[in-house]
């Protein structure tokens, strides 16, 4: 069929564009099955209960592609199977990771249909998929949240950007709504700010009391962090990047914590997609 047709090539697409490490790719979406997963190699394993993590904001400039390519490699150099994808037209979290981790899967897509599909495959052979989204809206953010288990949502601690941010949980809480199970669990991220800042501190009460759930760590604008593109802070010699990493490692144990129950493998352990497609 012509519709079946026109989605088998615009996936083809995005893979052949998206994904350097897939092997053994076919033309048709049903038969597309990647002989390799993106994990650390001789490190060992670990698996969590499947999810995808989002970074949304409709406003631009606060931080989602920097946290989401750190979140990604972060996992990565943990030993879980992730993988990223990038919603975004402008690619930035996409290069950034397959400079950084060539091994790990990168895959880009914009259209809705692709988003849906390229979630399910990927979530059936990885732990965890992180998005990023534009900084506008979009059907690609719209989209990716309401297929998301957990929204994060960086916020740079400005009163434009606090006005702003209304309109960025308008797509979660609409996506809360059709789940019915509370579904994504959303996190607001205070990002970019001042060491000694009591505006932020205002803030974060402000959108306490407006029952936006708010992360207690924060990330403190940091040079190591604005020129971290294609690495990331917590691979850095502590000398360069050591206060931009434990801000980072807080906030993402403090977000992922509960939901990182390990089940260590064996290493080296053959890697069996079919089951991790079951599991
Ligand atoms: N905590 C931070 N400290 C310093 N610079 C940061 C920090 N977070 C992001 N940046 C910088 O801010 C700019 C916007 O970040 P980016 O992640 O591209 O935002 P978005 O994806 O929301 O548009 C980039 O130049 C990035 O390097
Ligand atoms: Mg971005």
């Amino acid at each position: 069929m012509a519709g079946q047709a026109s989605m088998a090539s615009k996936l083809s697409l995005v893979i052949k564009h998206g994904t350097a490490n897939f092997i053994g790719l076919h033309s048709q979406p049903s038969q597309f099955r990647p002989q390799l997963v993106s994990c650390q190699v001789g490190q060992p394993r670990a698996t969590v209960k499947v999810m995808l993590i989002a970074f949304t904001n409709t406003k631009g400039g606060v931080g989602k592609s920097t946290l989401a390519s750190h979140l990604a490699l972060w996992l990565f150099d943990k030993g879980y199977r992730v993988a990223l994808l990038d919603s975004d037209e402008q690619e930035t979290a996409a290069r950034w990771v397959r400079a950084a981790e060539p091994t790990m899967t990168v895959v880009t897509a914009t259209e809705m249909e692709v988003i849906h599909r390229v979630c399910t495959e990927l979530l059936a052979i990885h732990d965890i998929l992180v998005a990023d989204t534009p900084g506008q809206e979009s059907d690609a953010a719209r989209t990716v949240t309401l297929l998301c288990d957990l929204a994060i949502v960086p916020l740079q601690p400005s009163k434009p950007d606090l006005r702003a941010i209304k309109d960025a949980l308008k797509n979660i809480r609409l996506a809360q709504e059709i789940s019915g199970t509370g579904r994504p669990e959303a996190h607001i991220v205070l990002n970019l700010t001042a060491k000694i800042d009591v505006q932020t501190k205002s803030l974060k009460k402000q959108l306490q009391e407006a029952g936006f759930p708010v992360a207690n760590n924060k990330v403190r604008r940091l040079n190591a962090l604005r020129d971290a593109c294609d690495t990331a802070v917590t691979r850095m010699k502590a000398s360069v990047g050591g206060e931009a990493a434990r801000d980072l490692d807080a906030l993402f144990t403090e977000l992922l914590g509960k939901r990182l129950e390990i089940i260590a493998r064996p290493k080296n352990a053959e890697i069996n997609i079919g089951k991790a497609a079951n599991e």
